[in-house]
């Protein structure tokens, strides 16, 4: 097939290099958006008188064909063709003829390919956004049924203080909002037209960048051509908020393997979500959470990727952005399947192991807060109250009981204060019902936030 810039040159490029420059194998994902571009700039020509309506009407119709071709698998772009928007233009001037060399009229690939990701991107901006709320409703759902759940809760990896179920599972709530957030203020900057900025300076054909800005439903239009066709930030910002998603993803796949180990004990995964052994026939795998956890490199990889891209590209369109599309293309897939592998899990994948649980709360040191807090309910200063405790902590290891198995002649002996209410203060259901502060994991608290999700999320 001759290239359109043949005519420019002698001779035929040489093969891998014409495989090499070529994006159609990928960048024919695009194809929707570039004749969703091209109607709209149509359109825009025929407005502005520089085509006639007819031969609007024609290109349309054209274009209008090719869609209906594409989606009832009658014509797949491909090879030779370089990219989608040559491929689209020379599929039309076979159909049409000569009026479908004019759509190419005042723009150029460099605004053209622009406005493709932009309109590809905005879209899948928005399907993430449902998907996210379907994750944050599955861990609602999830949260509601376990306010008086007590789980342990660590620092550092070693246990801290005891907590609601329901405490624990709506702060991946907050962290799935802050994403919500972040992929809308992305949205906000993806949703600008550079179209009409031509391939860098603008143009003296007779356009209305407004026109088909508002046909393709962009906010606003951008401001300076150069920058139009050379501003990649909005591709970096999106992987970048996904990146984030993907660390929170993968925080809380990292639980789920650590809970259904034999070692924690706190829950086991259903069959919907388990895989077993090829070798071993005892084993449940967590190859879903592993495998969530697995892809969260290839996410941060084509954020390095794409900011590597950009660096020290000098102005405007170079070459260099066609590698823009892989980046984004894998992460938007790799994103939205990871969100539906992790609602399912959350719905239905797992079982908390509620005994187990209660137990593990109870056979610890996480109430040694509560007992120094006791004696500062008595007045005395904390950092004294601190130390009190620490020679009991250290007192019960030594004896191998808990702090709970002492008797309170022995509480008294290390502070006056003590009395027997102290047991009930001792107890974890307790220990976690008095953390009462707000955004605390006391029962209280944790109801109000239930509640105020369930509000958000329209549950
Ligand atoms: N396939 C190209 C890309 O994805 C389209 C723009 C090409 N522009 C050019 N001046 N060579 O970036």
């Amino acid at each position: 097939m001759a290239k359109v810039w043949s005519k420019r040159f002698d001779n035929a490029l040489d093969p891998h290099i014409e495989k090499f420059n070529a994006s159609i194998v990928f960048d024919r994902k695009l194809i929707l958006e570039d004749l969703e571009c091209s109607i709209a700039h149509a359109k825009m020509l025929g407005k502005t008188k520089v085509l006639s309506s007819s031969e609007v009407l024609q290109i349309i119709n054209g274009l209008k064909l090719i869609k209906v071709e594409y989606l009832e698998g009658k014509f797949f772009p491909g090879p030779p063709s370089e990219d989608i928007h040559y491929c689209i233009e020379e599929k039309l001037i076979g159909l049409i003829g000569e009026t479908g060399k004019k759509l190419h009229t005042g723009r150029s690939r460099n605004d053209q390919v622009g406005t493709d990701i932009r309109l590809w991107l905005r879209k899948e901006i928005d399907n993430i956004e449902t998907l996210i709320i379907d994750l944050q409703k599955s861990f609602l759902n999830l949260a509601k049924s376990n306010i008086y759940t007590l789980i342990p809760g660590y620092t550092h990896m070693q246990r801290a203080q005891p907590l609601s179920l329901a405490h624990h599972l709506l702060a991946y709530i907050e962290m799935l909002q802050r994403d919500r957030e972040r992929y809308k203020e992305v949205r906000s900057r993806v949703n600008i037209s550079p179209l009409g900025a031509a391939a860098l300076a603008g143009t003296k054909i007779k356009i209305d960048r407004h026109f088909t800005a508002a046909e393709l439903g962009f906010n606003k239009i951008y401001k300076n051509s150069i920058d139009a066709v050379s501003d990649r930030d909005f591709c970096i910002e999106f992987v970048s908020a996904s990146a984030l998603l993907m660390s929170h993803l993968s925080k809380i796949s990292e639980e789920i393997i650590l809970w259904v180990t034999d070692e924690f004990s706190f829950a086991k995964l259903t069959d919907k979500c388990a895989t077993g052994s090829s070798l071993m026939p005892q084993k449940k795998n967590p190859d879903v959470p592993e495998l969530i956890r697995g892809k969260t490199g290839r996410v941060y990889g084509h954020l390095q990727a794409l900011l590597t891209m950009v660096k020290g590209v000098p102005l405007s369109y170079n070459k260099d952005f066609q590698e823009d599309k892989e980046p984004i293309f894998d992460t938007a897939e790799t994103i939205s399947s990871c969100i539906k592998a992790m609602t399912i899990l959350i719905n239905d994948g797992i079982e908390f192991n509620i005994k187990n649980l209660s137990d593990s709360v109870e056979n610890d040191f996480s109430n040694a807060t509560d007992l120094a807090d006791y004696l500062v309910g008595k007045d005395v200063p904390f950092r004294t109250a601190y130390q009190v405790v620490g020679q009991m902590v250290k007192y019960c290891l030594e004896r191998k009981i808990l702090l709970k198995n002492l008797k309170i002649e022995e509480f008294k002996k290390f502070h006056p204060e003590f009395d027997e209410d102290v047991f009930v203060d001792l107890k974890p259901v307790n220990v976690v019902k008095s953390r009462n502060s707000e955004g605390g994991t006391g029962f209280a608290q944790v109801e109000k936030e239930v509640n105020n999700w369930k509000k958000r999320l329209l549950l």
